[in-house]
């Protein structure tokens, strides 16, 4: 974990967390309207031990940050780390009480309420705020993003261009 915050008393700050192997279109929106309730954002990236991963943790994180340099023209407003353990441990020692999470469906809210609810009662001031996912991200998932590539489908709706080059030189490389 980074020891900088960007927390503060004076700016509201949230927490934006998940695997993000890789990040889509459908979490890009979800933080481009984050950043309209937030003056910034830190996307936690968790370190998966039972996920096998296309990209690695380094590799997400420089992805990410490439593709969210637009927010950062003015000032900082998005920060990407990693973090393994919990996520309230985590958000405490960012000294953040809010999680962004995006719904897609109503198949998400069971494991959403259930994380939501765990993490409410791990750490009691943590708020998660939900933000529904636009009608055409809402069908998207990085799994299945992947599929389509590997099965040599066109994953240009889905994911940002450097998202998309990424992924192809990774499928070139047998990954
Ligand atoms: N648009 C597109 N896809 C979305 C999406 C959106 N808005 N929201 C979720 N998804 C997809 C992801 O792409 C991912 O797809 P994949 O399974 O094909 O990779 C899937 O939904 C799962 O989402 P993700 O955000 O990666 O969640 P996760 O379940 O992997 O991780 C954490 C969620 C990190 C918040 C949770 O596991 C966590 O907090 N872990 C730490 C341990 C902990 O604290 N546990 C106790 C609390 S329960």
């Amino acid at each position: 974990m980074n020891s900088k915050s960007l927390s503060d008393n004076s700016s509201s700050s949230a927490i934006f967390p998940g695997s993000f192997d890789p990040m889509t279109n459908g979490h890009f929106d979800i933080i481009e309207r984050s950043l309209t309730l937030f003056d910034t954002l830190t996307i936690a990236i968790l370190e998966n031990s039972q996920k096998v991963p296309l990209f690695s943790v380094a590799e997400r994180i420089a992805l990410i940050e490439a593709e969210c340099r637009r927010f950062n023209e003015k000032r900082v407003r998005v920060q990407v780390r990693s973090f393994s353990g919990l996520l309230v441990d985590f958000a405490k020692h960012e000294q953040c009480h809010i999680v962004v999470r995006g719904l897609r469906a109503i198949s998400d809210y069971d494991y959403e309420a259930q994380m939501a609810l765990m993490n409410k009662s791990l750490y009691r001031d943590l708020e998660t705020v939900f933000l529904i996912a636009r009608e055409e991200n809402s069908y998207i998932s990085s799994s299945i993003v992947k599929q389509v590539a590997l099965l040599r489908g066109d994953i240009t709706k889905f994911v940002p261009p450097g998202i998309k080059a990424a992924i192809l030189q990774k499928l070139s490389q047998g990954a």
